[in-house]
C-alpha cells in the first residue's frame, strides 16, 4: 500500500540487509531501518519497530536469514530460533514462521543453507500478501452485503492496527475496507485509538489517510455510545492467536468491543491469515498474555509546539500501573472468521470446513 503515494511493502531484504518501516516513529517521522544481525531483528521485534502478528513472523523468518549470514553454524541457528520464538509470546506467527524456515533448513548443506533460508522468508512474505488479498477478497463481499442493504455509508469499527502495517501489505482487518473502497463502496472506519500504544490513532488512521479512506479516530470507550446510536455497522478486527475452537487473542480492549458489538447486535468479524491458528490450545486460558513495561501507559510521545517529539509522564509519579498487552474474545462474540478460504463460523466445525 501506499506511503506519499508511493508504494512500500513492511519489510524486505536488500543486499543481505532486511529493511523495515520503523513503526515507533509513525505517524510523525518516516523512518526506513536497516536490520543487520539476529540482535537487530529480536530487538526490532521487542521494542515493536515491527508489531503486528504476521509482520513478527516475517521478521523472525529473515531473523533468521541473518543470522545465517552472521555465522553459518548449526548451534548459533538454534539459539537465533529460540530468542526469535521468545521474543515476543502471544503472536503464534513468530513460532510458525520459525518452525517453518528450522523445518526447511534441516539437513541443508551449510554451502546452501543461505539461499534456501532467504527463498523461504521471502515465500512467507509473499504467501501473507496473498493471503491478506484473499481476506480482503472474501470480507468485500460482508461489506458489499450490507452496502447493498443500507444503501449509504458503511460504517466499519476496527482496534488496534490489523492493517497493511501489521502484515505485508494489504492487512488483514483493513483489506476488506481497501477493497471495498477500491470498488467504489463509500465506508468509513471508526478508529479505536488503542491505548497505550495507540496503534489505532498512530497506525490504523496514518494508514487509511495514505490511501485516501475515511476515517475518524475514537476514544477507545467510545464505541459502545457509537454502536448504541446506531453507527456501527459492523466490526472487523485482526487476532494474534486463533484456538481451533474459534476463541481469538487480540490487542487488549477487542473483548469489549465485542460485547458491546453483541449487545446491540452489530456483527463482529475476526480477519486472520491461518498461521495465526493454534490448533494445540485447546482452552483460550492457556494463551500466554504479554505483560508490557507499564511506561507504555503512564508515559505518552507526541509533537511539541516546536514540531520536536516529546515524551511525557501523564500519571501521578506514585501511582502503580499494569500493561496486559492482548484479551481473549470468546467464540460465541465473534459472527465470523475471515480466512484466505473463505469466511467460516467461529468455532471448531467452522475453521475446519476451510483448513482440514
Ligand atoms: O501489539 P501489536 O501492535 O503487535 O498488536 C497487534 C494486534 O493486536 C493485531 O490486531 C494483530 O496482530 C493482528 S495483525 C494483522
Amino acid at each position: 500500500m501506499k506511503i506519499n503515494g508511493k508504494a512500500f511493502r513492511t519489510i524486505w531484504f536488500d543486499n543481505n540487509i532486511v529493511k523495515i518501516i520503523d513503526q515507533t516513529k509513525l505517524p510523525h517521522q518516516f523512518i526506513i531501518k536497516e536490520l543487520r544481525t539476529i540482535k537487530d531483528s529480536i530487538n526490532a521485534i521487542k521494542t515493536m519497530e515491527v508489531r503486528g502478528a504476521p509482520l513478527i513472523g516475517a521478521t523472525s523468518a529473515y531473523g533468521l536469514v541473518l543470522s545465517i549470514i552472521e555465522k553459518n553454524d548449526q548451534s548459533f541457528l538454534k539459539k537465533a530460533s529460540e530468542d526469535l520464538v521468545n521474543s515476543r509470546p502471544t503472536a503464534i506467527n513468530l513460532k510458525w514462521a520459525v518452525d517453518r524456515m528450522m523445518k526447511k533448513l534441516t539437513g541443508v548443506n551449510s554451502k546452501e543453507i543461505l539461499n534456501t533460508a532467504i527463498k523461504e522468508a521471502q515465500n512467507i512474505c509473499e504467501e501473507d500478501v496473498n493471503f491478506c488479498k484473499n481476506i480482503g477478497l472474501n470480507g468485500l463481499k460482508i461489506i458489499e452485503a450490507i452496502y447493498k442493504k443500507k444503501k449509504d455509508t458503511v460504517n466499519i469499527l476496527t482496534h488496534c492496527n490489523a492493517g497493511w502495517l501489521a502484515t505485508i501489505d494489504w492487512g488483514t482487518a483493513t483489506s476488506p475496507i481497501y477493497h471495498a473502497h477500491k470498488k467504489g463502496i463509500k465506508v468509513h472506519v471508526w478508529v479505536d485509538e488503542t491505548r497505550p500504544r495507540n496503534q489505532g490513532a498512530n497506525l490504523t488512521s496514518y494508514e487509511l489517510n495514505e490511501e485516501g479512506v475515511p476515517n475518524t479516530i475514537i476514544a477507545d470507550n467510545t464505541g459502545g455510545i457509537l454502536m448504541q446510536r446506531g453507527q456501527v455497522d459492523m466490526c472487523i478486527t485482526g487476532t494474534d492467536r486463533t484456538l481451533s475452537n474459534g476463541d481469538v487473542a487480540n490487542k487488549v480492549g477487542t473483548y469489549l468491543k465485542a460485547l458491546a458489538a453483541h449487545d446491540n447486535n452489530v456483527p463482529f468479524y475476526v480477519a486472520l491469515p491461518s498461521s495465526t491458528i493454534d490448533w494445540k490450545i485447546k482452552n483460550s486460558k492457556d494463551i500466554p498474555i504479554e505483560e508490557r513495561n507499564s511506561e507504555e501507559l503512564s508515559i505518552v510521545e507526541g509533537l511539541d509546539n516546536n514540531e520536536k517529539l516529546t515524551k511525557v509522564l501523564i500519571y501521578p509519579k506514585k501511582s502503580k500501573a499494569i500493561n496486559l498487552a492482548f484479551d481473549i474474545t470468546p467464540s460465541k462474540y465473534v459472527t465470523g472468521l475471515i480466512t484466505e478460504k473463505g469466511v467460516c463460523n467461529a468455532s471448531k466445525e467452522g475453521l475446519e470446513s476451510l483448513f482440514k
